[in-house]
């Protein structure tokens, strides 16, 4: 049967909507609660939306009973302090799963590709229902940061890097395309990041902000890049060299954001 999907992803794995006018809103992401939660970089997680209400980040399959990534609940303490990001949130009128701002520490290139990983967004999704997407809208103003997105972890043949302003608003499927952030700094990168189910209402919400499939890379220079590469490679092998050492299986995929 199969999953429903948005046609708008299916080229590229991304969409970028226009921007949003970020001044509007107060620093709501500064005054709602974080809890340490490791994903690609150094991070912490400021849920608004969790599995049963509290605030903690765990996939939803991880609790009883488990469940893929979708009715998600809302935390009263945290919605209260953030209620524009939960309108934002909610503006598609998709189903919405995990839904937190996250906070990033600066990182380089080099640790952006290191850090790719795919997001296990649609663990015990239901075939013929929606797929489950995300959206990424960038909260900070990180004029040199941008988000690293290829079909493939370790080749370099596509990669789209996409800037992240203040008002930048991304919709990827993680599940499908490798991705972290490269986050110069100096000072942390929030980010809303909310799980969605592909559908009509999705699909409406993309049309609606002018969801564009390709948009100009990141100019990056040809050295960055390959420095990049290389040390991707070097720390793969150091990662892999570890693991052969210990007798255990590598652990393949970066840990889940
Ligand atoms: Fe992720």
């Amino acid at each position: 049967m199969g999953y429903i999907k948005s046609a708008a992803l299916e080229e590229t794995g991304y969409v970028v909507l226009d921007s949003y006018n970020q001044e509007l809103d107060p620093k709501e992401w500064q005054g709602i609660e974080y809890v340490d939660w490791k994903s690609s970089g150094d991070t912490r997680f400021a849920p608004l939306a969790s599995a049963k209400g509290d605030i903690e980040c765990n996939g939803f399959w991880n609790h009883q009973p488990p469940r893929t990534d979708k009715d998600g609940v809302w935390i009263p303490s945290q919605v209260e302090k953030a209620p524009n990001l939960t309108r934002r949130a909610q503006e598609p009128g998709a189903n919405v799963g995990r839904c937190r701002v996250i906070e990033l520490q600066p990182n380089t290139y080099a640790d952006c590709l290191y850090n790719l990983h795919q997001d296990d967004n649609n663990r015990l999704n239901p075939d013929g229902t929606g797929w489950v997407v995300r959206g990424f809208f960038n909260l900070t103003d990180d004029k040199d940061s941008f988000f690293v997105l290829r079909d493939n972890r370790t080749e370099n043949d596509v990669e789209y890097r996409i800037a992240l302003p203040a008002g930048a608003q991304l919709i990827v499927d993680t599940q499908r395309m490798w991705h972290a952030a490269t986050h110069p700094g100096p000072d942390p990168r929030y980010c809303l990041i909310t799980s969605w189910t592909s559908g009509p209402e999705l699909d409406a919400y993309i049309e609606k902000y002018n969801g564009r499939t390709r948009v100009p890379n990141v100019e990056v220079s040809q050295e960055v890049l390959d420095a990049g590469q290389a040390e991707q490679a070097r720390r793969d092998a150091a990662r892999a060299a570890y693991y052969a050492a210990k007798g255990q299986a590598e652990k393949v995929a970066m840990s889940e954001a």
